[in-house]
């Protein structure tokens, strides 16, 4: 079993994001054991804070060394990934080690899957910046497929969303990638 890591881009108790996350972690079960990246207590990006490395800094580091795989649930803010997300991933793009800035960050060929569920725009603003943001930062990222949601009235009125038939098709087979991807 590959052990994976899913990593939400809101922080938002109900978020939908976290909703599409659960409706993938069924699609991985039986291939991958599933974790979800708790990183809220990460400060803001302090060049003041890297040394001595901050307790929330080393765990979520660890986490993400550790994980065979990343998978990144995200919604859309102004056309562009989300501050927290862009924040933790700040962090992660550091080395381990910073006495030496050869050395390796928790990041660096890690294989990672994006999604994302928002409005009309599908978050594909958002998935194309966070492409060019992890190609920078040498993720091995898998381009296609990604799975982008644009959440129907309903969402926005009862706080919660099913997936339509086609839109659990377009996430299955983007598990499914992601599992031939990583190995799974
Ligand atoms: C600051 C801010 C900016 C937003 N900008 C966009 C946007 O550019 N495109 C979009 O589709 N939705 C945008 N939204 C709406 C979010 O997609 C929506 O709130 C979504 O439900 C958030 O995801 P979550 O439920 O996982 O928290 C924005 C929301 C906020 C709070």
């Amino acid at each position: 079993m590959k052990n994976v890591l899913f990593i939400v881009g809101s922080m938002r108790e109900r978020s939908f994001n976290r909703q599409l996350a659960k409706v993938a972690e069924g699609m991985l079960k039986g291939k991958c054991n599933v974790k979800y990246l708790d990183y809220k207590d990460l400060p803001y990006m302090n060049q003041d804070l890297e040394m001595p490395v901050q307790p929330s800094v080393a765990r979520v580091r660890e986490e993400v060394k550790n994980a065979d795989a990343l998978w990144i649930f995200t919604p859309e803010y102004n056309f562009s990934y989300p501050g927290v997300l862009k924040n933790l991933l700040d962090w992660l793009s550091r080395p381990m080690d910073m006495s030496n800035f050869q050395n390796p960050s928790a990041v660096v060929g890690k294989k990672v899957a994006i999604s994302g569920a928002g409005g009309k725009n599908m978050t594909q603003s958002c998935r194309a910046k966070l492409t060019e943001l992890l190609d920078f930062m040498k993720m091995d990222l898998m381009h296609e497929p990604q799975t982008g949601i644009a959440l129907g009235m309903e969402a926005w009125t009862k706080g919660e969303f099913a997936l339509t038939a086609e839109q659990r098709a377009e996430l299955q087979k983007q598990a499914d990638a992601f599992c031939a991807f990583i190995g799974a």
